[in-house]
């Protein structure tokens, strides 16, 4: 395990500002970014998600208007939006329960007290109504998975949630697709110009946020 490479990307990466719109992500590397979203981990590993990469300049340039006009929206390599599902329905959970039992070899069967935990706490107990906030919070973890992918790859990022998710919506053609807007990530090279790669990092320290109870 290298400790020394683990820091010095966690430091490297920064959220950039200024993409260096010449260079772009390789097939290959794009392939391993890809493994890490579909990598990453849900609740009950549910995966409520579809990820969205934006090649159509003309979208782009409208997405760029409901982002507060953040060149990284254009300038990048891959633009990423994140969405899930706004609602969850038992369809969602038979496809998962589903694809376990093909993966590992088991009968849908013995899966059932699985999908009723699912169920009685996701789509029948108090959590069904807050599921867009339990989806958005996967998301989230996703959008990790990404940048910290990324960063070990010597690729830069920069999450985006200044946006308006229900313009997204519309210009994606999200609208009553069940999938709704959370945030974005912009994945690409920084800019030699963009001023943020030098300044320092703002951070607490770590004996103000980290508790250790013996
Ligand atoms: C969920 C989330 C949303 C963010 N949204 C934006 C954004 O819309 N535009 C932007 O330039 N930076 C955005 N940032 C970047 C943060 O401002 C940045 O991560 C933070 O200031 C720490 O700096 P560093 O990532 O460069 O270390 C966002 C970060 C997170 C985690």
């Amino acid at each position: 395990m290298n400790h020394d490479f683990v820091l010095k990307q966690l430091t490297w990466r920064y959220a950039v500002k200024k993409f260096d719109s010449s260079k772009k992500i390789s097939a290959t590397d794009w392939q391993i970014l890809e493994e890490s979203l579909r990598l990453s981990p849900s609740s009950y590993g549910l995966q409520p998600w579809k990820f969205i990469v934006v090649h159509n300049k003309e979208i782009l340039k409208q997405l760029t208007s409901l982002s507060w006009g953040q060149s990284q929206v254009e300038d990048c390599s891959h633009y990423i939006v994140f969405t899930t599902k706004v609602q969850l329905d038992e369809e969602h959970i038979d496809r998962h329960v589903a694809k376990t039992a093909e993966i590992r070899e088991i009968d849908v069967k013995n899966l059932a007290g699985y999908k009723r935990v699912m169920v009685g706490d996701l789509l029948n107990g108090p959590r069904s109504e807050t599921i867009f906030h339990w989806a958005q919070r996967q998301a989230y973890i996703a959008m990790g998975f990404l940048m910290q992918t990324a960063a070990m790859m010597q690729i830069d990022s920069c999450p985006l949630e200044g946006l308006d998710p229900k313009g997204y919506d519309k210009v994606l053609g999200l609208e009553n697709t069940g999938f709704g807007t959370v945030a974005a990530v912009a994945c690409g090279y920084r800019h030699l110009d963009d001023k943020y790669q030098n300044i320092k990092k703002v951070r607490f320290d770590k004996k103000d946020i980290i508790i250790h109870l013996d």
